[in-house]
Order: C-alpha cells, then sequence, then structure tokens
C-alpha cells in the first residue's frame, strides 16, 4: 500500500498546471485531495485574497476529514510589473502568496497529523526579478521569509513532529 493512502492533502491552485500534476499524483497514491483554487474543480471553488473564503474552506475541510496530512501552498501569484500593477493589484498578489499560505496555516493548526508537512512551491524569484514581475517577485520572497518564521511557531505548537518547506 502506498504511503499516502488515507493521507488527507490540501492544494491550492490544485486545478491546473503544477498544482493539478500534485493532485493528481495525490490521489493516484491513494490520497484525499482537498484542492482551493478559482477555477472550477471537484472540491472547493473560491478565491484565496478572501479570508472567508479560506474559513468556509478549512471548515469543509476538518468536517470532512478532521486533520490535514499535507498543505501545499501553490497557487501562482499575479505576474505584473512596475509600469502597469497598481495598489489593488499588487495587494493581491501578497494576498495569495503570502497571505493565504500564513493563514492556511494559522486556520488549520492543532488539526495537523502527526509528521504533518506545510510545503510552500516557492521560486528562484523570490532572490530576483524580471522587469514587469515585480508583483510577483515580493509575494516570492515574502513568502520564503514568512514560512521560516510560521514554521518554527507551526512546530512549537502540539503538532509533534511538524515539516515547514519551500520547494523552488
Ligand atoms: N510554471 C513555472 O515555470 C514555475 C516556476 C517556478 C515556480 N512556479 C510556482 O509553481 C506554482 C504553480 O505554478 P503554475 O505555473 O502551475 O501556475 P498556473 O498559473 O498554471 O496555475 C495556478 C493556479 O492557481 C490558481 N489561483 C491563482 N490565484 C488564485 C486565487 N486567488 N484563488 C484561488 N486559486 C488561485 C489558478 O486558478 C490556477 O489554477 C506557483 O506557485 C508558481 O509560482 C512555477
Amino acid at each position: 500500500m502506498s504511503e499516502f493512502a488515507g493521507k488527507v492533502v490540501v492544494v491550492t491552485g490544485g486545478a491546473r498546471g503544477i498544482g493539478r500534476c500534485i493532485a493528481e499524483k495525490f490521489r493516484e497514491a491513494g490520497a484525499a485531495v482537498c484542492v482551493f483554487d478559482l477555477l472550477e474543480n471537484p472540491y472547493f471553488v473560491g478565491n484565496l485574497a478572501s479570508e472567508p473564503d479560506l474559513r468556509v474552506f478549512c471548515d469543509k475541510v476538518l468536517a470532512e476529514y478532521g486533520q490535514v496530512d499535507f498543505l501545499v501552498n501553490n497557487a501562482a501569484p499575479l505576474f505584473k510589473g512596475l509600469p502597469d500593477c497598481s495598489w489593488d493589484e499588487f495587494n493581491y498578489a501578497l494576498q495569495v502568496g503570502v497571505t493565504a499560505p500564513y493563514m492556511l496555516t494559522r486556520l488549520l493548526l492543532g488539526h495537523f497529523a502527526e509528521g504533518a508537512a506545510v510545503v510552500n512551491i516557492s521560486s528562484s524569484r523570490d532572490r530576483m526579478s524580471m522587469p514587469g514581475t515585480e508583483c510577483y517577485t515580493a509575494a516570492k520572497g515574502g513568502d520564503c521569509g514568512a514560512y521560516a518564521c510560521t514554521g518554527c511557531v507551526a512546530g512549537g505548537a502540539g503538532a509533534g513532529e511538524f515539516h515547514f518547506a519551500g520547494v523552488d
């Protein structure tokens, strides 16, 4: 039997691209997969920039499964740059890339299984940028700093052996 059989996995941005592949691989391995995406998907359609949506999603996951083994913060922040990225758009990028991973971890705190892992899909853009993508780099860099300290807090908050990792 697969080591992931019966595990509960949350994948943000799991309706498309890399997140969709992650979700499919976990399903094939026998895990229950809870996708959170703006796009149509079999589990939950919502906006990661909305605190009410984050709360409704976590309530649903915990009501149905009781605990979480893996939280994969994968959804991609907005890709816009200095000349045309507005205040609202810049803040939206940070909400998707930094605030939502933090808030999901916080809302699930106390409900992570022994040995649980939070995986934030990062990018080499957390250390560098390209013209026209500054809000994306800000979100990736912010997430990098946030998971370093969130991991320490989460690890000491009753999750037992708790892993926190950023994947590039
Ligand atoms: N594709 C690459 O070359 C690459 C390279 C390095 C890192 N990454 C990282 O990998 C991850 C996945 O990238 P991808 O290329 O598969 O992205 P993608 O754009 O193909 O898919 C992202 C998914 O996130 C969802 N999403 C975006 N904003 C959302 C919101 N507000 N609420 C809910 N869902 C939302 C989208 O609907 C989509 O399904 C991202 O974190 C990205 O930064 C990608």
